[in-house]
């Protein structure tokens, strides 16, 4: 009989080895209505699985006897340091994870020397967490239907000093996540199988709902009917509010009149629009399918990697995300042509698994793993990895 691993079955953070272990934790620790929220992909999930498959895909050719005992893995963002080549990515609503879950994982990335991005759709106030995280901030744009909801959070932002805005483009006809639906009535509304999930967590349901009232999308809520206002649901209510606004390349040169600081986009997979981010005078390009949450089928954004860094890697910051779960993954970005990588689910299920604690340590995982993997391919610093270090395995 074939030998079997044992899944890991702890509960405490210091028992977690590796992401895989603190996705555990968190789904342990919250109801499976919030982890399927965290969780899910849209329709058949071919795109979020293609994501991990497109990544494991790939194996690393070592250069070996190179003294790496001196290496690091700090690299420049524009223009400034960052003590790894991680950004994180923008996740909505983080309040049903934690309360203050924005806060928790801004000050984990803070802490570690990362940028932290805050969505449009966070369950604080942009100004709250600038005034109380410290660090690079970033902030997250979506273009709803009332474009005054973008141009309030653009010159908020500003003032508040975040450094650089991510403009996501590819969540206008939101992505289907069925199973993510199926635990509600209506936006807001859990049925009554989740309310029952709830109350077997109590510490959750504390915590989350009943000491801290429910999350509420803070950053926008002047804008928001009062019956909108709360982020349970989020799925079903981020399609109402972000339902076929008419965006286009054009908007691209207005938020650029509009924000002085760095501009990227996020959500860009073809080699044609990255040109164009690049020909609007953009600073960095997301190569993302938003964690595979939107289009189902949709291409592994590090199969389209090589073929974008090839035409715009001069011009543009390229950042890739999608399926980041290892070091291994983020060295394989890396030497592929990614300048840095975004962090989704990843941080996320640190957050659930032990608040600020739990997101320190599912990056100082990434961080530990990403400086053995350097070392182990015989590289010194970022700057000497490169595609001579990856072939398919599928060949
Ligand atoms: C729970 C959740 C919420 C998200 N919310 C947003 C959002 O508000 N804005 C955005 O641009 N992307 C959002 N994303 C997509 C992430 O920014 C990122 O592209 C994706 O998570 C990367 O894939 P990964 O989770 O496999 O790392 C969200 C992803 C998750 C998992």
């Amino acid at each position: 009989m074939a030998w079997k691993r044992r899944p890991f079955s702890g509960r405490r953070l210091s028992r977690a080895l590796n992401i895989a272990d603190l996705r555990e934790i968190a789904q342990r620790r919250v109801p499976a209505f919030v982890f399927e929220y965290v969780e899910g992909g849209a329709e058949d999930e071919l795109t979020l699985r293609g994501n991990r498959e497109a990544l494991e895909a790939l194996r690393l050719i070592p250069n070996t006897l190179v003294d790496t005992s001196a290496r690091h893995q700090r690299i420049q963002l524009f223009g400034r340091e960052c003590s790894a080549p991680l950004i994180i990515a923008p996740t909505a609503i983080n309040g049903m994870l934690e309360p203050d879950g924005d806060l928790a994982v801004a000050r984990a990335a803070a802490g570690l020397g990362i940028p932290f991005t805050l969505s449009t759709l966070s369950t604080m106030r942009l100004e709250d967490v600038a005034s109380k995280a410290g660090g690079r901030l970033w902030m997250q744009l979506y273009v709803m239907k009332n474009r005054r909801i973008a141009e309030d959070i653009m010159q908020r932002a500003a003032a508040a000093g975040y450094e650089t805005l991510v403009f996501t483009t590819d969540a206008t006809i939101f992505g289907s996540r069925e199973w993510d639906q199926r635990n509600y009535r209506a936006p807001g509304r859990p049925n009554l199988v989740s309310l029952l999930e709830a109350l077997r967590h109590p510490r959750w349901l504390f915590e989350v709902l009943l000491r801290n009232g429910v999350p509420r999308f803070r950053n926008i809520e002047a804008f928001l009917p009062p019956g909108k206002r709360d982020a349970i649901g989020g799925s079903l209510v981020t399609t109402e509010l972000l339902r076929n606004a008419p965006i286009s390349w054009e908007d691209v040169a207005w938020i650029r009149k509009n924000w002085p600081r760095k501009l990227v986009i996020k959500g860009v997979l073809s080699v044609a629009d990255a040109e164009r981010a690049a020909d609007l005078d953009c600073d960095g390009i997301v190569l993302s399918n938003h964690g595979g949450r939107q289009l189902d089928s949709c291409v592994a954004p590090i199969d389209m990697l090589p073929a974008v860094a090839a035409k715009v890697g001069k011009r543009l910051t390229i950042i890739m995300d999608s399926g980041v779960r290892r070091g291994t993954d983020v060295i394989k970005a890396l030497a592929l042509g990614a300048h840095a990588v975004m962090v989704g689910r990843a941080t996320l299920y640190g957050l659930a698994a032990g608040g600020e604690a739990g997101a320190r340590r599912a990056l100082g995982m990434l961080c530990e793993e990403i400086d053995r993997v350097l070392g182990q391919v015989g590289c010194r610093s970022i700057a000497e990895l490169g595609p001579h270090l990856v072939r398919s395995a599928r060949r």
